[in-house]
């Protein structure tokens, strides 16, 4: 009953003499099944209940600095101060004791490309250039299932290694590369959303699909693969130049027949991409126009990047319910723009961040919360730590409609979370030794923290990577 694994430790309350604990339940129920379904987790915990807004709302977000965390076969059963609930708690409870770390929903990568994974960090490109000469002759390998399930397994167990416990993926145009990462993601019980890639035009021979095609492969998968356990699909015309009209009109039939699967594509990331887009649709009035001309504007839509939009742009996503997701760290690295986050979030837009893996640099949601604070900063604003902490896991819900399920420790929800150590570094430690309030504890986080300060991450209340122990596995 007793592991010691780092400096969490994991004990049965049955062994455990607390001061002012008395049992509730009975010793009766032995079987280890039994005895594993509640599970208690002690540390500073926090979970966002509303948008905090850029002053930190208070009411938006709930904070037990030694707080509990209370998990019942994988859901939220409650949350609170541990003194209050440590002795309510059966006898039979898992306690894990994570005292000094802080507690918080898994972080969601709203966009990332695992077929991008091996190219991450090519040299001296913008986005054209770089999807010609990097990013196209590498998707090509994903046609190799043996191939594509080598990447996923390393991709997924990357995601859990900094904290991510939901992404919305986008694979290459083959069917393979969609089976490939939801059975990595089905081996460990995550919560993923992904699709093929549709791209019939504007790209190598070797690439293409046709508008029959991809709508025959989307369907199959759809089918194959939508409301499987945790894995939805995401019906993903890679971007309107690389699709003819066909294609995507056959996008938009699919998503019309299947309402409740996602949609999920770039636009206007790149001035060279939005003026391609322009003479490609000289008939719509921009570039998000030319997905909704095609019935891809929705819940449930989600568009990569949106540096370029404008106002009335911002109006149509946040009329149709649509979300916005920002890819800072790309956008650095690819020269693309800096969004402006302040102007979407006050039109109404909906709005998660994505790493963007492999024109982002990095899988950790904690430096593209750091990028997205330095965009915000030469934007002329800034990115209170509150806020970013929401946007990264129950305003993501939010934009994805899943907040019904993840995102928070609302009672009921799953339980994925991420245990962070704020003295993961000499110089985190240092620095949140002096830092006493929260806000400036998560900045601290967001400021200097990485992979590193993952100490463990939790899919569905299993101990899902270990940073001091056990390395990500399926289960
Ligand atoms: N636009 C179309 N395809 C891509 C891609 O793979 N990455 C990025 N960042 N933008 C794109
Ligand atoms: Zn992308």
């Amino acid at each position: 009953d007793y592991e010691n694994r780092g400096n969490c430790t994991h004990l049965s309350l049955a062994r455990l003499s607390l001061s002012n604990w008395q049992p509730v339940g009975t010793f009766a129920m032995n079987s280890k099944a039994e005895l594993s379904r509640q599970q208690a987790f002690r540390g500073s915990v926090l979970h966002f209940l509303e948008d905090p807004g850029e002053h930190g709302r208070s009411g938006a977000f709930e904070y037990h600095e030694d707080g509990l965390l209370i998990v019942v076969d994988g859901h939220v059963a409650n949350v609170g101060s541990a003194l209050e609930l440590l002795p309510k708690l059966s006898t039979t409870t898992t306690l894990t004791d994570c005292s000094g770390k802080l507690i918080l929903p898994g972080f969601i990568d709203a966009h990332v490309h695992f077929v991008q994974t091996d190219i991450i960090g090519a040299y001296g490109r913008r986005l054209l250039e770089w999807l010609e000469e990097c990013t196209y002759p590498a998707e090509r390998a994903f046609a190799d299932e043996a191939h594509a399930r080598e990447v996923a397994e390393f991709f997924v167990a990357e995601l859990l290694r900094n904290g991510t416990t939901t992404a919305l993926v986008i694979g290459s145009v083959h069917r393979t590369s969609v089976d490939a990462i939801f059975t990595a993601g089905l081996a460990r019980g995550m919560r993923l959303i992904a699709g093929k890639a549709m791209m019939d035009r504007n790209c190598p021979d070797y690439l293409k699909d046709t508008a029959a095609s991809s709508y025959a492969d989307s369907l199959a998968l759809i089918e194959r693969w939508h409301g499987r356990e945790r894995m939805q699909y995401a019906i993903t015309p890679r971007f309107a130049p690389s699709s003819t009209p066909e294609q995507l009109a056959g996008a938009g039939r699919l998503a019309r027949e299947h309402p409740d699967v996602y949609v999920h594509t770039h636009v206007a990331e790149n001035e060279e991409e939005v003026a391609w887009a322009r003479r490609l649709f000289p008939e719509r009035r921009s570039y998000l126009d030319v997905y909704d001309h095609y019935g891809l504007l929705r819940k449930r839509a989600a568009f990569a990047h949106g540096i370029w939009l404008d106002d009335a742009d911002l109006a149509r996503l946040k009329a149709t319910g649509a979300a916005l997701v920002h890819c800072p760290t790309c956008n650095l690295f690819m020269g693309s723009g800096l969004l402006d986050l302040k102007r979407a979030t006050a039109a109404g837009v909906q709005v998660a961040f994505g790493t963007d893996i492999g024109g982002g640099t990095s899988f950790s949601l904690l430096r593209v919360l750091h990028d997205a604070y330095k965009v915000a900063q030469l934007r002329g604003h800034s990115l209170s730590p509150l806020r970013a902490f929401y946007l990264a896991t129950l305003g993501a819900a939010r934009a994805l409609d899943l907040d019904g399920r993840i995102g928070s420790f609302r009672t009921g929800r799953e339980a994925d979370f991420v245990v962070l150590d704020m003295a993961a570094t000499p110089l985190l430690a240092r620095r949140t030794s002096t830092a006493r309030r929260l806000a400036e504890r998560l900045f601290l986080l967001m400021t200097l923290g990485d992979d590193r300060a993952v100490s463990k991450t939790y899919v569905m209340g299993r101990l899902s990577h270990d940073r001091d122990g056990l390395d990500s596995r399926p289960q």
